[in-house]
């Protein structure tokens, strides 16, 4: 049996039953493939559920506005997908009448999404001839095929983009492509393969020339930055202050608190002499209740450290709270899209 042969007959044996493969709804497909770009199906699985309950069809999702979709998005991090998917929806009623589009590059050509996204939806939902390449088909194609060329370079994609397009079952590209993908996902895992147990063993090139350990290759190492953000969670009786994220920077659109973020891991004591500290709250008296210990926050290509000042203020307001600040009930915290990093803190509290 060849490639993908092997691939399909493994594929209807152990794949796992999701709602979106039960469908060939394109904007369900697209709901779901959104979701899982950077999220695990466990965790992606009940937001799929409350979107299409909430956005039963594309029009809804157009029609409703920005902040309720972040607000049901809250949790699942990386929130430019919503405000695309979003926008995306919009596109669609002004310039598709609302009929989710069927080929791939009108497909394509929709905000926020790429040649994955495309791939997937064209041959999910319409069974075109379109080979996904995510992740999970690069580590498959680099091992059983023994290719050494760096997938994150502009080369390599090209020749693993070709090569998952020659493979591609012609009669069948949708369970083709959801089967190497599910391959990847369960089978031929990132770390530690049960190469003993697979049934692609004999065509593989890696599990011959034990390069499992090392394929797929990648040519740079993505290096981290470190932020330091310290909070400030004033207390005004049962009463807070909360600001937005503008453009530009990680979180648009979810609200935080007061921030004063630095490059350096500095102490306490620095930070309340610092001039940043003193310029936020001039002469304002103030009651430091308490400081947590740093907590770290993994986004894709930075490290977050954050810990949070909780301090009482009286009548007085600092001068650091402008007019772009809002002043909620302590309360009501939870009625505004949060960064996971923030949810955590204030549900801690309550
Ligand atoms: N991850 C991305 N797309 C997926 C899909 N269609 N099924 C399972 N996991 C996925
Ligand atoms: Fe992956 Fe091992 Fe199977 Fe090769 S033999 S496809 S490396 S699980």
């Amino acid at each position: 049996m060849d490639f993908a042969a092997q691939l399909i007959q493994w594929y209807r044996q152990n794949k796992r039953d999701l709602p979106w493969r039960n469908t060939r709804n394109a904007y369900h497909i697209w709901l779901s493939e959104i979701i899982l770009q950077q999220t695990r199906v466990a965790q992606g699985m009940p937001y799929y559920h409350s979107f299409v309950t909430r956005f039963p069809d594309v029009m809804d999702l157009a029609a409703a506005d920005e902040d309720s979709v972040l607000k049901l998005w809250q949790g699942l991090g990386y929130y430019s997908r919503a405000r695309n998917l979003h926008f995306a929806a919009k596109e669609i009623v002004q310039k598709h009448k609302g009929k989710f589009p069927q080929n791939y590059e009108a497909i394509r050509a929709l905000k926020g999404i790429g040649d994955y996204t495309a791939a997937a939806i064209a041959s999910f939902a319409f069974n075109a001839p379109h080979a996904v390449v995510d992740g999970n088909v690069y580590r498959v194609l680099a091992r059983v095929f023994g290719i050494a060329s760096p997938i994150d370079s502009p080369q390599g994609k090209k020749e693993f983009a070709t090569l998952a397009q020659a493979l591609i079952l012609k009669k069948n590209p949708a369970e083709y492509n959801q089967a190497i993908m599910e391959f990847g996902a369960l089978q031929c895992l990132p770390n530690n393969p049960d190469c003993g147990t697979c049934c692609l063993l004999e065509l593989c090139q890696a599990a011959r020339n034990k390069q499992v350990g090392i394929l797929p290759l990648k040519a740079k190492k993505t290096k981290q930055r470190t932020r330091y953000f310290n909070y400030l969670l004033l207390e005004q009786g049962a009463y807070t202050y909360i600001k937005q994220r503008g453009a530009g920077d990680i979180w648009q659109g979810l609200f935080e608190f007061p921030l004063l973020e630095t490059t350096s891991d500095i102490s306490e004591k620095e930070l309340l002499q610092s001039p940043e500290w003193k310029a936020f709250f001039g002469n304002t008296p103030i009651q430091i209740v308490s400081i947590s210990p740093y907590c770290k926050h993994l986004l894709s290509h930075q490290i977050l450290q954050a810990r949070f000042f909780t301090i009482r203020i009286g009548k007085g307001i600092p001068v650091g709270i402008h007019n772009s600040f809002l002043k909620i009930k302590k309360q009501q915290l939870n009625s505004y899209a949060l960064p996971r990093l923030i949810d955590r803190v204030v549900n801690d509290l309550s």
